[in-house]
This record gives structure tokens, C-alpha cells and sequence, in this order.
């Protein structure tokens, strides 16, 4: 139907006769002749009728906003002083020689030649197709054709083969809930729609596939954010007889492939590393943004012996924190600008944040400070803060006391927002690997452990006595990536021995029949020549979002969920008839 796309011609193309199709992204009278956008997914291009065709002139005339044309023209330089060089094809336009109507639209209830952020979203998305002939659209979800491209070919090329795993299955514990499908056949029975295809991809180790992959679609019933969608996409990955050094240089390296091809950009070689506790320690949460220069400080054998009981008491609780964040020229914070950041801690649980302006510690010392927690420290405590903070005149000391999660989360998110705020974050790409996660973490109300990744990571080789001793000290085989303050990705070295996988769940209060009923067949599996295996999977989504700076998951789908997990397109979760119900043995409770 067409020679060429819209966005491809330009001053190279002069005297030829081209033939295209596409949209009409604006239709302009001026003084006898008729001009029109016409968009297809490469970009605009102006035609122009001429009056001299008056047949053709008079249905150029009705064009309207979305039409869809073809139409074949001959490409001629365009006048002087009409030139747009702001548009590729701009030095150029088609006068049109035939004009086809090949259909007619309606006035479009978004408009697709001039956005506005303001645009009601819920609108976008029962418009998605609509939304979608955006350029800012397209371009997004050609970065993600271009993404995935990319990954298939350095996997291809590693030896890793593509293979499917089941949608319908039994569920799979990544920590959330699952999405249930009645079975028809099974009456009272259900599917679990895979959180994650972690359990097929090590039955494929056992297989002896060596390398898997799978771009691999995940359902996860949770609360959902930005960058969480109830329905999203891994790269899923799994390698035989490797281990986490192998395994991380492999996908650092395809990581960086990707981004030179994709972005023209060079990562770091080697991405660096940072263990949990060393996370936790300097910035407060274990995906830390190192685009922000700020670092909390340790104080608490500082203030054990301090009269200040909202410092003191943390400091002699084994599970406490007391920590500083020292912010670069923050001496000049308003009131106001303090009392928000204090709210904003206060949504991580924080009950105050205290602060100390340093206004003249160089000429007045202790007098030069300014606080109201001031009176409160010795001169002792500090002499501590001044020197571990390096704090300078005109810097801002912010500090944190409670549990350690409390601290960390509270002052791990100020130091974020600090960074951003004020500036102080810098450009840039900045992955890094966080390792040697602990096993377990405890749940602070009934003090269980629990899987930190999930029950199949491995612990290390040389903890496993810990296992018996002290579980919260045993460290796992698994690794973070982490970017610009995003988790895109986590994996493991897996358990590969069938004692040990039972003594997990049994940690983890899985009976020996429950784990046998959930997962019987994995336990089956691994006694029969399991060979060391390990993995990762990446949040395809929100690396896409990130290679496109997109503020939100939904804009890096076609055809996202909304915050309340519905489809404003097609209208999905509905209703079903009495009829389907009854076939699949169900009867709905009233919700009252
Ligand atoms: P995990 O649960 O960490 O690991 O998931 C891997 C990556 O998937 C992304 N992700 C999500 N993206 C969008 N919406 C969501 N609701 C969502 N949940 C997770 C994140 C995350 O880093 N089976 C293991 C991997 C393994 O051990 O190999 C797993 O699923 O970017
Ligand atoms: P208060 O003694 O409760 O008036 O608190 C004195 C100062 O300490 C105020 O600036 C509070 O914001 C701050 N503060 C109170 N609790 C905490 C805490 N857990 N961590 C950090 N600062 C706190």
C-alpha cells in the first residue's frame, strides 16, 4: 500500500513520487491550499493540496483529526522561510497528487498532537489506543522492543535456550498473594498463576538444560505502586554449575552491552559491590541510590551514657539505632523545611527527628551550634558527632534513634529525598551489586524467621552450622541489582542438596507435611542428581522504565492495570454469569 513511512523522507528524496499512509495529526486551511500533518509511527510529514485538483481539493477539505489516508505525492523542497528545522522531514513536503480515505474518526476525547501531563490517566488507559499513537508512547515501547531484542541475543549467543514454563500452575512463594483460577475439570480445585517461574527454572537444572531463560510473565496479588504492577515481566535466568562470581560478571556484562547498544552509554567495569550489612550501615536500606553523595553515621556507643533518654535508650537496646545524616549547607533550612522532613520520617515510623545547626563550631565551638537537643549531650557526645559527622559551619546534622529497621528506613528515605531536594544527587548511571544478604529475617511481631529472598537460596557453604546455632546470623548466596535506587534485580545460588531444603522449611515452620504437599515434587527432584544451580531475574518493566526515565510502570506497558489492579479499556475483573459459575463449581458469598 505504501512506498515509504512518513518520518524517512527528507531533502534526499526531492522530485520523487512517493506513496504513504497514516494519520492526520492536523489539518491547516491557508489561503487556498490545504495542508496536513500526516503521522504514522516514524514520525510527520506536511502534504499539501493543491486547489489546482479540485476533486482531490474539495475531500481534503473534510479531513478531520485522525482520519486515516493514503496518499501519493511528489516530494519538493519546501519554500524558504517555511522550513522547520525542529522536525526531520522539515526541509521537505509531499504535494499530493491522489488522496484515499481509507477511514474516518471521530473526534479522538484525548488529544494526540499536543499532550498534557494533566491528562486524567484513568481516560489514557480506556483510550490506550489512543494514548498510544503518542510519540512519547511509541518511543517507550520501541525502547522496550529494542530492550528485550538485545537480551534475547546476548542470552542466545551465551548458550542460554528460551523455554516456556506452565501460567496455570501450583503457587510459588515470591511473598505475595496469588491470583486463583478455578479448575473446571477439578471441582473445588485451583491454579496459582505463577508468582515467578522460580521452581520450573531449577526443575529445568535438574532437567540438565545448563541455561535457561525466559522473558516470563508474573503475577503477584499485592498493593500496587509506581513501580509495581499486579502483572509484570522477568527476564528470568538459570545456569547449571555456576557460581555467584561467574553469574554476576555474565549479567554485569550483558547489562552493559545493553546499554551501550541501547543508550550509547559505558557502565562501570566492574559494577561495584557492597555487602547487606555494609548497605544498611552506610545508607540506611539495601537498594541504596548512589547518585546521592550523603552517608548515615553511627553513633551509638556515643550515646549510651547520654541524659537524653530518646537517644540513650535505643543506644543500649541490642536492636537499636542511633544514627546521623550530615547535610552539606543545611544550616540554611527554614522551620518549615525541617518540620516537613520530620513528617515525612514520621510515615517510616520515626517519632522526631532531632537536628543541630552548625552555625560557627570553628570560631565558638559548642556555643556555635543551634538545637534543642543541645542541652541534652555532653560535651563528650559532641566533640563524637562533630568529628564522625565531618560537619563544617553551615551544614545540618539530622539524627535517628530507635530500632534499627525504624532508623534505617526513616533516615535511608530522608537521605534520598535530601539528595534529590537539595541537589546534591549527581547524573548519571550507578548500578551496584549488594551480596551476602542474611537468610532470615525475623518478623518483628511474632518473631518467626523468614526467607529474605525466598526459601530455595542457598546459605553459605561455610554457615551451615549456623543454621542450627544462630539462624539471623547466617548469611545466604544471594545478590541485588540495584540501580539508581531501584531494585531491577535478584537472585541466588540455590539449594541443591535435599537435606538441607527440608531443614529451611522446617526453619521456617513449614511442617514436613506441608512442605510435602507445596512441594513435594521439588523434594522428589532433588534426589535425583540435582546439579549446583543458581540464577536471577530482572524486573524487565522497571528497566525499561529507568532507560527511559518514565515516572511510572504504566508507562513502559501497552496495556497496564491501574492502581486498583482493574483495565479501564476493557473493563476487566467483570462479572460472570451464573452459567460459568456453576461450571466451575463456585457460588459467590454475598460481601456483606
Ligand atoms: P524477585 O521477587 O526479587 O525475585 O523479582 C525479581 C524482580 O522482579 C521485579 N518485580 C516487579 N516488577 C514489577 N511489578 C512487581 N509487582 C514486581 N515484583 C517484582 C523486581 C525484582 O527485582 N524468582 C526470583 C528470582 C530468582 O531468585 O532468580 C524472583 O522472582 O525488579
Ligand atoms: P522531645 O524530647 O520529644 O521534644 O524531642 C526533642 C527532639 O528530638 C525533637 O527535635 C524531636 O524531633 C527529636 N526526636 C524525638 N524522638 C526522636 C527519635 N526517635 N529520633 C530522632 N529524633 C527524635
Amino acid at each position: 500500500m505504501r512506498s515509504h513511512y512518513c518520518g524517512t523522507i527528507d531533502a534526499g528524496f526531492i522530485d520523487q513520487t512517493i506513496t504513504l499512509c497514516g494519520w492526520v495529526q492536523r489539518r491547516r486551511d491557508h489561503g487556498g491550499v490545504i495542508f496536513v500533518d500526516l503521522r504514522d509511527r516514524t514520525g510527520l510529514i506536511q502534504v499539501v493540496f493543491d486547489p489546482d485538483r479540485a476533486e482531490m481539493f474539495t475531500e481534503a477539505e473534510r479531513l478531520r483529526s485522525e482520519y486515516v489516508l493514503r496518499i501519493a505525492g511528489r516530494v519538493r523542497a519546501r519554500p524558504e522561510g517555511t522550513i522547520n528545522p525542529e522536525m526531520p522531514t522539515g526541509e521537505i513536503e509531499v504535494l499530493a497528487s491522489e488522496l484515499e480515505v481509507l477511514n474516518a474518526a471521530e473526534t479522538p476525547p484525548i488529544q494526540i498532537d499536543e499532550y498534557h501531563a494533566d491528562v486524567n490517566e484513568e481516560l489514557r488507559l480506556r483510550y490506550r489506543y489512543l494514548d498510544l499513537r503518542r510519540p512519547e508512547m511509541q518511543q517507550r515501547l520501541r525502547t522496550r522492543a529494542q530492550v528485550t531484542s538485545r537480551l534475547r541475543r546476548f542470552l542466545d549467543e551465551q548458550g542460554f535456550l528460551d523455554i516456556e514454563t506452565p501460567i496455570l500452575t501450583k503457587s510459588t512463594p515470591e511473598g505475595a498473594r496469588d491470583y486463583l483460577v478455578p479448575s473446571r475439570v477439578h471441582p473445588g480445585e485451583f491454579y496459582a498463576l505463577p508468582q515467578s517461574p522460580q521452581l520450573f527454572k531449577q526443575l529445568l537444572m535438574m532437567s540438565g538444560m545448563d541455561r535457561y531463560y525466559q522473558i516470563a510473565r508474573c503475577f503477584r496479588d499485592e498493593d500496587l505502586r509506581a513501580d509495581r504492577q499486579p502483572e509484570f515481566t522477568q527476564l528470568d535466568i538459570e545456569a547449571s554449575f555456576i557460581d555467584e562470581a561467574e553469574l554476576t560478571g555474565l549479567m554485569e556484562q550483558m547489562v552493559r552491552e545493553l546499554f551501550r547498544t541501547v543508550l550509547d552509554t559505558e557502565l562501570p567495569d566492574p559494577f561495584p559491590r557492597l555487602t547487606y550489612d555494609e548497605a544498611m550501615q552506610r545508607f540506611g536500606s539495601d537498594r541504596p541510590d548512589l547518585r546521592v553523595p550523603l552517608e548515615l553515621v553511627d553513633l551509638k556507643d556515643l550515646m549510651k551514657e547520654v541524659e537524653f533518654k530518646v537517644f540513650a535508650t535505643p543506644a543500649q537496646d541490642p536492636d537499636g539505632r542511633v544514627a546521623a545524616l550530615r547535610v552539606p549547607g543545611g544550616a540554611k533550612l527554614s522551620r518549615k523545611e525541617i518540620d516537613d522532613y520530620t513528617k515525612y520520617v514520621g510515615i517510616f515510623g520515626a517519632r522526631g527527628l532531632a537536628y543541630i545547626k552548625v552555625n560557627d563550631w570553628a570560631g565558638k565551638n559548642r556555643e556555635g551550634l543551634q538545637s534543642p537537643i543541645l542541652k541534652n549531650l555532653t560535651d563528650a557526645a559532641i566533640d563524637g558527632v562533630m568529628a564522625r559527622t565531618g560537619a563544617v559551619d553551615g551544614d545540618l546534622i539530622f539524627f535517628g534513634a530507635d530500632k534499627a529497621r525504624v532508623v534505617n528506613e526513616a533516615l535511608g528515605a530522608l537521605r534520598v529525598k535530601l539528595g534529590h531536594d537539595r541537589g546534591l544527587a549527581q547524573d548519571g548511571w550507578h548500578p551496584v551489586w549488594v551480596v551476602d544478604f542474611p537468610m532470615f529475617d525475623q518478623d518483628p511481631k511474632t518473631g518467626h524467621w523468614q526467607a529474605l529472598h525466598h526459601p530455595f537460596t542457598a546459605p553459605r557453604e561455610d554457615q551451615l552450622d549456623l543454621l542450627e546455632s544462630d539462624p539471623g546470623a547466617c548469611k545466604s548466596r544471594a545478590y541485588d541489582l540495584v540501580l539508581n535506587g531501584t531494585e531491577l534485580g535478584g537472585g541466588s545460588i540455590r539449594i541443591h542438596r535435599e537435606d538441607v531444603q527440608r531443614q529451611i522449611f522446617s526453619l521456617l515452620r513449614i511442617s514436613e507435611e506441608d512442605a510435602n504437599d507445596r512441594f513435594g515434587f521439588l523434594l522428589t527432584a532433588l534426589k535425583y542428581g540435582c546439579p549446583p544451580h543458581g540464577g536471577i531475574a530482572f524486573g524487565l518493566d522497571r528497566l525499561v522504565m529507568q532507560m527511559t526515565a518514565s515516572s511510572s510502570i504504566r508507562d513502559v506497558m501497552a496495556f497496564p492495570k491501574t492502581q486498583a489492579a482493574s483495565c479501564p479499556l476493557t473493563g476487566a475483573p467483570a462479572s460472570v454469569d451464573q452459567g460459568q459459575l456453576k461450571e466451575l463449581a463456585l457460588r459467590l458469598r454475598s460481601s456483606t
